[in-house]
């Protein structure tokens, strides 16, 4: 974005001043100006030290990592938090009026329908191209993925061996009948980890996986929180279960012994990958403080901000070139990840969603 074009986005906001701010710019660019006029110029063009952050993301250890963007660019961030859809109804009341430029989700989906809202514009960064790659960002540019998050199968150690194991098409098998754990339909969890199985096998045959799936769950055994799922899993109350992969790195830092395996989803020969999915941010369409936005978001896609952001919450980094945390190296290992882009999981969440209806998912 163009200085002129922020300015114009004051001017939209009602902000006192904006008038006399624009005819200095137009000004300058008629006439040459001197060293003071330059320096004048400058400090138009140059936003409040500040970038407000509405963030579905709301995992401890948010701090640290944006206290150091704070030493390091002299800009503070400020938060809203809620979830995905609480911050795009907030966006769309608020529309120009928002004070918010960045809008941080915690899925590709959910990032997805932001910008299928028009809450989000596009942001042209070769940084952010450079560094999150292209299965991770929206072809567009309204949203870049920053943390992996890997959703995949995990295990009672008692009662299940890894052997098993292999695909999560394979959890359909009547021999799980009774013995599994899942999520809610209405979690956009859920809904993108169906849009991948529709992606990999069509509707028909994804139909049927997810049939299997709900004929070997109990009807009390779709819980609400992945946390929770794994502690089901740890006291017997079910057997095997899909979880987000940093929900059991969580539980194992405080609990070496905590007694559930992370089992890496189909990665046989031929076999797609684990399910991969984002927590990202886009560019706010009325944010008031756009440069600053853009430099927290390329901050964040590499170097420290990658490091901080993804350690604080045990997810894998985004950007190859930073290496995921020792604990998760050496506790998970790095698996192969289905190589679709991240996008098509907002592109068919309504086809999940009106599968997970038909085949009565709870
Ligand atoms: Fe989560």
């Amino acid at each position: 974005m163009t200085h002129a074009t922020a300015v114009v986005r004051r001017i939209g906001r009602g902000l006192a001043l904006a008038g006399l701010v624009l005819g200095g710019l137009a000004l300058g660019s008629a006439l040459p100006l001197g060293a003071a006029g330059q320096a004048q110029q400058a400090q138009q063009a140059q936003e409040e030290p500040l970038v407000v952050v509405y963030s579905a993301r709301h995992y401890g250890y948010m701090e640290p990592v944006f206290r150091r963007f704070k030493e390091e660019t002299g800009i503070e961030v400020r938060f809203t938090f809620g979830t995905d859809a609480e911050l795009r109804e907030r966006l769309k009341a608020e529309g120009r009026f928002t004070p918010a430029d960045v809008y941080l989700g915690v899925d590709a989906g959910s990032l997805w329908l932001a910008a299928q809202e028009g809450l989000l514009q596009p942001l042209d960064s070769p940084v952010l191209r450079r560094n999150v790659p292209e299965q991770f960002r929206d072809p567009e540019g309204r949203w870049y993925g920053l943390t992996l998050r890997l959703r995949t199968i995990v295990h009672s150690k008692e009662r299940v061996s890894p052997d098993e194991l292999s695909t999560y098409e394979a959890l359909a098998d009547p021999r799980w009948r009774g013995r599994l754990c899942l999520r809610p339909a209405s979690h956009v969890y859920t809904q993108s980890l169906v849009a991948g199985l529709i992606a990999a096998h069509g509707v028909e045959q994804a139909e049927t996986i997810v049939r299997g799936w709900v004929a070997n769950t109990p009807p009390g055994n779709f819980i609400n929180s992945d946390t929770r799922l794994a502690q089901t899993v740890a006291a017997g109350g079910c057997d095997v279960s899909i979880i987000s992969h940093y929900y059991l790195a969580r539980l194992l830092r405080e609990d070496k012994g905590f007694p559930v395996g992370l089992f890496w989803a189909n990665q046989g020969a031929g076999e797609r990958g684990v399910h991969a999915n984002i927590s990202g941010a886009g560019l706010v369409t009325w944010a008031p403080h756009p440069q600053n936005a853009r430099r927290l978001l390329e901050w964040l896609s590499e170097g420290t901000g990658q490091r901080l952001f993804a350690d604080g919450n045990w997810e894998y980094p985004v950007n190859p070139e930073v290496e995921p945390h020792p604990f998760l190296i050496e506790t998970f290992g790095v698996p192969r990840v289905d190589p679709i882009p991240v996008w098509r999981y907002g592109e068919l969440q309504r086809a999940a969603i009106e599968l997970l209806n038909r085949v009565g998912y709870p």
